[in-house]
């Protein structure tokens, strides 16, 4: 497994993942972190937790990485991991390590991929969870309004009919029972008391959309239930 440390990017030495593990009480993975300020700041909350950020774009982690290295009295957090990979190639050490998994505000592969039900992407986020564990995606409705950015063009929009009607049951084949799916003004998410709800932009008029999904465990439904 490849982690930034400060600027660099370094191979975890053996059994460092799994000590870090062991030490922490719950397992947050944050695919598609981005540069990580959401992560560090959901780690910081909860020294208790392993905070995850994975993201194969390492370099835009590193003034993250620094910023939590430093002593815990200086805005340190040790409890933060920030991993260079993207969700359908993940190291082995992270398959089956997460207690919850979080995707805010994709981009690129990562925003396609979930929005269409892309075998590898919903693969990906099952290969990295543990059984039953809650995935939280949100994805800004704007991107879907003029002008529609050249690469949003022909990407179905999240709306619940479309979530119901096609992408559940894409999720399902990948082995995540959609659980609800929200549209939200930002406003609304800010007030919400959770760490990634608040770095949006209060006075934003942008709409949220926020699906949530569990994974599938080994006695719940799976692959075979799906489309049925
Ligand atoms: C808008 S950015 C950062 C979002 C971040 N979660 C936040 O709230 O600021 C979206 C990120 O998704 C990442 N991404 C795109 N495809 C990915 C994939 N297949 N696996 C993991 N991350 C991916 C990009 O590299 C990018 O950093």
């Amino acid at each position: 497994m490849q982690i930034v440390r400060g600027k660099k990017l370094e191979k975890a030495s053996d059994g460092e993942f799994q000590q870090l593990v062991e030490a922490s009480s719950r397992v947050v993975v944050d695919v598609g972190t981005g540069d990580a300020r959401a992560s560090y700041r959901i780690a910081k909350e909860n020294p208790s937790w392993l905070v995850v950020g994975v993201d194969p774009a390492w370099q835009r982690m590193t003034q993250t990485s620094i910023r939590s290295r430093r002593k815990p009295a200086k805005g340190g957090v040790p409890n933060l991991l920030l991993v260079n990979s993207s969700v359908e190639n993940a190291p082995d050490e992270l398959l089956g390590a997460a207690d919850e998994l979080l995707v805010l505000m994709p981009w690129g592969k990562l925003l396609h991929g979930l929005v269409r039900g892309d075998e590898d992407i919903w693969s990906g986020l099952r290969s990295v969870a543990k059984p039953n564990a809650p995935l939280t995606a949100t994805v800004g409705t704007s991107i879907w309004r003029e002008p529609v950015p050249r690469d949003i063009q022909g990407l179905p929009e999240l709306t619940r009919p479309y979530v119901d009607e096609v992408l559940s049951a894409k999720a399902l084949a990948c082995g995540w029972k959609v659980t609800d799916f929200q549209l939200t003004r930002a406003e609304e998410a800010a007030a919400v008391s959770s760490s990634w709800a608040r770095r949006l932009d209060a006075a934003s008029t942008e709409v949220i959309a926020t699906l949530t999904a569990v994974a599938a465990g080994a006695d719940a439904e799976g692959p075979a239930e799906a489309g049925q």
